[in-house]
């Protein structure tokens, strides 16, 4: 996924990195601004035990399909739903159910009736952020998963396996620029494709790992690890209004919606890190509170706190020392309006040796 603040390209990077400075003897690796999932996903593979965390329901549903899930998927109770599952090898089954859920005929729900232009052409706010036969066919599919979980016909790792590859595979054919701030006039190339549903990836490995859904400050006191990654926002700009079309995709859970892009009420996952009034004191908390021997923070050089800032607060544990890396800047934030327009920003990774 096309995400803000998305590590996609700096992996290596951190992987290089952070092994230049952690022991031998680190086994545990804590994600706990997961965004995608993809740092926790990469660290999984190197064989740690993951402990994932983010503040937003879509985020958790990622996490805990490619973090909690590390056994293959056999759908042995939807053996007598979908003709000709039986037959299908074990690995292959997932994306046998995905192409089963992409042939179902659409429904008009919500999705549909809130943000496609079939469902709300009689009303004040025409919105238009997927084609018609795409956003009912995600109501079809999105229903689906909840009554086979209802009936019990699927597993709860089946389910967020299935939820992943929804969220995954629609944000895809949105009609947006990247992110669900606003939508496009004009429907784009993209989004005027078919809806398929793509399996989400499975990492099989032999940890079992932890999932939280909860703000950073109160889960941080209840878990403990030896590497502790930090990745919070940099700027003012709130994830929850940003994804909040995935957020409802994820909960489906008929939100009162309002305004031109028909946002979802999101007071409880307001986050700190945004404000530049509250992110320093907030920072600290956590920093003093981190049970882990060694805690990297990415941040950039444009962030709502200084260099300076980071660096004094995370002295506060032991010793302090950083990599750079000069990195492209996100699409999103090309728009000459902004306050930054340089292509490049510099990626710092703070990090602190725990006494
Ligand atoms: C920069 S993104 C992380 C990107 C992630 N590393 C990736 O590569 O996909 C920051 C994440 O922090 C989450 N977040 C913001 N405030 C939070 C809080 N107080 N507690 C937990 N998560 C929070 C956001 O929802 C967002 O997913």
């Amino acid at each position: 996924m096309n995400y803000i603040g998305s590590k996609l390209s700096l992996l290596e990077f951190l992987e290089e990195s952070i092994s230049k400075v952690v022991g031998k003897n680190c086994n545990t690796f804590c994600d706990l601004f997961a965004g995608t999932g993809i740092v926790g996903r990469y660290f999984k593979k190197k064989g740690y035990k993951i402990i994932a965390n983010d503040i937003q329901y879509y985020s958790y549903i990622l996490n805990r399909h490619y973090i909690g899930n590390h056994k293959e998927l056999k759908f042995l109770n939807l053996l007598k739903v979908i003709p000709g599952l039986i037959k299908i090898k074990e690995k292959d089954r997932k994306l046998f159910v995905c192409n089963y859920l992409s042939c179902i005929n659409g429904i008009k729900g919500f999705i549909y009736n809130n943000y496609c232009v079939g469902g709300t052409k009689n009303n004040i706010i025409e919105r238009q952020y997927f084609s018609d036969e795409n956003g009912m066919r995600c109501d079809a599919i999105r229903q689906k998963i909840e009554e086979w979980k209802d009936k019990k016909f699927i597993s709860g790792d089946e389910y967020y396996f299935l939820i992943t590859s929804l969220i995954e595979s629609i944000d895809k054919y949105a009609n947006t620029a990247s992110v669900y701030g606003a939508f496009l006039k004009k429907l784009k190339k993209t989004a005027q494709k078919r809806l398929l549903l793509k399996p989400a990836e499975l990492i099989v490995n032999d940890q079992e790992h932890q999932v939280f859904n909860e703000d950073i400050n109160s889960v941080v006191g209840k878990i403990e690890g030896d590497i502790l990654y930090l990745d919070p926002p940099y700027n003012q700009r709130q994830y929850a209004t940003n994804y909040h079309i995935l957020e409802t995709i994820a909960r489906y859970d008929n939100p009162i919606i309002h305004g031109k892009t028909g946002l979802r009420d999101y007071q409880i996952q307001k986050s700190l890190y945004c404000s530049r009034t509250q992110v320093k004191k907030t920072f600290r908390d956590l920093i003093l509170k981190a049970k882990a021997k060694y805690i990297f923070l990415s941040y950039n050089n444009e962030g709502l706190m200084s260099f300076n800032d980071i660096k004094e607060i995370m002295s506060l544990r032991g010793k302090y020392g950083n990599f750079t890396k000069e990195y492209s800047r996100f699409k999103a934030d090309k728009s000459k309006n902004r306050k930054f327009i340089a292509n490049k920003t510099v990626e710092y990774l703070h990090y602190v040796i725990c006494n």
